[in-house]
């Protein structure tokens, strides 16, 4: 009998742990998301949809920095495996090939630096916005799965 109580308490802390992980999987997607919102503005400006307004280039770039920033400790080993709901999910090369993710979390972060205090009107922000993009897409092209 105790031993049963035992072993189902260990279930229950381990469900809980479980989770504990799905919530961050969940943020990290959160992240994601926003990230994309913020990539999307910037679009918009570029397409003519929208004027051209510095504060939302300037809120872009501090939640691309803010992204880079945390996409070390996005993906830790303990969710492995885990998914969000919707359409895009982590693949598991960003825990077989730990270095190469590095690498681009690096490129990612050197290229957001860069571009900081040069976007000053359509021209500038559609030369950096470029190079930002070719980062998010070079890294989604290996680390991110479709759903489909
Ligand atoms: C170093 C790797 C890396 C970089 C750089 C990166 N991403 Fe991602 N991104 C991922 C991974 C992995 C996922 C899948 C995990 C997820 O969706 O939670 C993802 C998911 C996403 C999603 C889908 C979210 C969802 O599930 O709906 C969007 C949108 C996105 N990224 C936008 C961006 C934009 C915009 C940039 C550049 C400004 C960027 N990402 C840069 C790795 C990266």
């Amino acid at each position: 009998m105790k031993r049963i109580v035992v072993v189902a308490a260990m279930l229950a802390l381990s469900a809980g742990a479980v989770v504990a992980q799905q919530d961050r999987v969940n943020q990290t997607q959160s992240q994601m998301k926003e990230t994309g919102k913020n990539a999307g503005a910037l679009g918009a400006i570029i397409k003519g949809e929208k004027p051209y307004d510095q504060a939302t280039v300037d809120a872009a770039l501090a939640k691309f920095e803010d992204t880079a920033k945390k996409l070390p400790t996005l993906f830790p080993e303990s969710t492995k495996g885990l998914k969000p709901d919707g359409d895009y999910s982590a693949s598991p090369k960003i825990w077989e090939d730990k270095a190469g993710f590095e690498q681009h979390i690096a490129s990612f972060t050197k290229a957001v630096g860069d571009a900081k205090g040069k976007i000053k009107d359509v021209d500038t922000l559609k030369a950096e916005l470029g190079i930002i993009g070719k980062q998010c897409g070079g890294c989604h092209e290996t680390y991110r799965v479709k759903k489909g």
